[in-house]
C-alpha cells in the first residue's frame, strides 16, 4: 500500500505559478464578488462617537503608509517611526480633499501617538502635476525614496481631461534626526518613473468609465523574497475603451478583449446578469520590475491581477509574504463594483493568495472580502493597510455622519487555513508595529 502522504507540495491547491515577467494575469471575477458577505469575522464595530486623539487637527488626512524597508517593514530610524499621509486643508469640505492633496508626515516614537510634522516635500519643489496622491516610502540606507502619484498635468483646469491624469513618481532625499525629529535634506528632483502605456494599462484618453476616474496610481515598492527582485505594484485599468464582459440581455458587447482581457474566467462564467455598463468596470493591479539594483528605473510588467467586469478600482495594492505565500491586498469602493455586484459589494480590504506574485490566486474567505465597515455605514473608515504580522491600519472617513478625516484603530487580523481571515483584537490607537 503506498504511503497515506501526499508527496510535499508547496501548492496543494495547485495554484500555478508564472514567471513574474511573463503574461498570465488572474481574474478576480464576478462570481467570486457576488459572494460577499458581512459577518463576524470581517465586518468593523460601528463607532458612536469621534476618537478625541486624533493626529493633528490642522489638516484632514487620509491615505497613510509607514516609511519602512525593502522588506516592508516599519523602520525605527534613531528612534523615531514616520507615517506619510495624504493631507488637505481642514476648511474644504472632506469630499474636496482630493483635488489639493499634498503628501504630509507624521513622527512617534512609541508608533502610537503622533506628531504631525506638515508638508514632507520643501514649498520651492517642483512636482510633475497639480497634486500629490498615494505611494510608499522606503529607506535604504540614509536615503529615502518617496513613490506618490503626480495627479493633474500642469496648466489643466477642472474642465480639461489633463486634469485627471496619473504618473508614478520618485523623489529621494537624506533622512536625519536629532531631539527635534526627523528631516529630510540632498533633495533629488522629481522623476516620472511610469505612465500608462495603452498596451497594458488604460490611459485616460482610452477610458471611458464616465463619472469614475481611471487608474494609473498608488505606487509600491517592494523586494520580493521569492526572486530578490524589486517590484512596484500599483493601481490600473485593462487598457482599451472596454473589456468583454459576455452578453447583456441578449445584446452581445462589442467585444474588445485586449491582452488580458480574454482570460475566460473575466466573464462569461457566471449566472448573474450583466449590465451594459459592466464592460468599462476594468480594475486591475499593475505591476514593473526595477532595473538592477535601480530604485529609480522600472519597466512595466503585464497586470497580475485584473477584476474585468467586477470592479473598476483595485487601489493601493500591497503585498505580505508568509509560508511561502504571497498575500495580495487592495482596497476598493461599493460604488466602484459593477452594477450588478453594487449591492453585495462593500468598502473595504480585499485579499488574495497566490503562491508567487504572478500566480493563480485564491480570493480570501472565498469572496476576498477580509475587512468591512459596519452594515449602518459603509463609509465608516477606507484605504486599509496591511502590514507584516496582521496589523491593519486605515483613515477614519466617516462617524456618525460627520467628517472624520484622522487615522482609525490599528486591527490585528489572523490568517486561518492560509485563505480565510478574522480580525482579533483593536488596538486603543492608531498603532504602527
Ligand atoms: C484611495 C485613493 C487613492 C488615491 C487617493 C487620492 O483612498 O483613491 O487611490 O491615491 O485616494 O486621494
Amino acid at each position: 500500500l503506498g504511503s497515506a502522504h501526499a508527496a510535499p507540495s508547496e501548492n496543494p491547491r495547485k495554484q500555478m505559478s508564472y514567471p513574474a515577467w511573463g503574461d498570465y494575469t488572474d481574474a478576480w471575477t464576478r462570481d467570486d464578488a457576488a459572494k460577499i458577505e458581512l459577518t463576524e469575522d470581517n465586518t468593523l464595530p460601528l463607532l458612536e462617537e469621534m476618537p478625541v486623539d486624533i493626529v493633528t487637527d490642522e489638516v484632514w488626512i487620509w491615505d497613510t503608509w509607514p516609511m519602512t524597508n525593502l522588506d516592508s517593514r516599519t523602520v525605527n530610524y534613531k528612534g523615531y517611526k514616520v507615517i506619510f499621509s495624504l493631507t488637505a486643508d481642514r476648511d474644504l469640505d472632506f469630499p474636496q480633499r482630493h483635488w489639493t492633496a499634498e503628501i504630509g508626515y507624521s513622527i512617534s516614537r512609541d508608533g502610537k501617538s503622533w506628531d504631525y510634522q506638515g508638508d514632507v516635500f520643501p514649498e520651492d519643489v517642483d512636482t510633475p502635476g497639480l497634486r500629490e496622491w498615494a505611494g510608499s516610502t522606503i529607506l535604504v540606507g540614509n536615503k529615502v525614496y518617496f513613490y506618490y502619484t503626480a495627479s493633474g498635468s500642469e496648466g489643466a483646469g477642472p474642465n480639461d481631461a489633463e486634469y485627471f491624469t496619473q504618473k508614478l513618481v520618485v523623489a529621494s532625499a537624506t533622512i536625519s534626526a536629532d531631539s527635534n525629529g526627523i528631516s529630510f535634506s540632498d533633495w533629488s528632483e522629481h522623476e516620472i518613473i511610469a505612465e500608462a502605456d495603452g498596451e497594458m494599462y488604460q490611459t485616460l484618453e482610452q477610458s471611458k468609465a464616465g463619472p469614475i476616474i481611471y487608474g494609473f496610481r498608488d505606487p509600491w515598492v517592494f523586494k520580493n523574497p521569492q526572486d530578490g527582485q524589486v517590484y512596484m505594484l500599483f493601481e490600473g485599468n485593462s487598457p482599451g475603451e472596454e473589456v468583454a464582459c459576455g452578453t447583456t440581455d441578449g445584446v452581445t458587447n462589442p467585444v474588445n478583449p485586449g491582452p488580458y482581457g480574454a482570460n475566460p474566467a473575466a466573464a462569461n462564467d457566471s449566472s448573474l446578469p450583466v449590465s451594459p455598463q459592466a464592460k468599462y468596470y476594468n480594475g486591475n493591479i499593475g505591476l514593473a520590475v526595477a532595473n538592477e539594483d535601480s530604485m529609480t528605473e522600472f519597466e512595466l510588467l503585464p497586470p497580475i491581477l485584473h477584476a474585468n467586469c467586477t470592479n473598476q478600482q483595485l487601489e493601493r495594492p500591497h503585498a505580505t509574504f508568509s509560508g511561502g505565500l504571497v498575500y495580495l491586498w487592495t482596497i476598493s469602493h461599493k460604488f466602484t463594483f459593477s452594477p450588478a455586484l453594487q449591492d453585495a459589494g462593500v468598502d473595504g480590504l480585499y485579499g488574495f493568495v497566490g503562491p508567487s506574485i504572478r500566480s493563480d490566486y485564491i480570493p480570501l474567505n472565498g469572496s476576498g472580502l477580509v475587512l468591512a465597515n459596519p452594515p449602518e455605514n459603509n463609509e465608516q473608515a477606507y484605504s486599509w493597510y496591511m502590514m507584516p504580522g496582521g496589523f491593519v491600519e486605515a483613515f477614519l472617513d466617516n462617524v456618525q455622519g460627520e467628517f472624520a478625516g484622522t487615522l482609525t484603530p490599528t486591527v490585528k487580523m489572523v490568517t486561518k487555513q492560509q485563505t480565510k481571515t478574522t480580525f482579533v483584537h483593536t488596538f486603543d490607537d492608531a498603532f504602527i508595529p
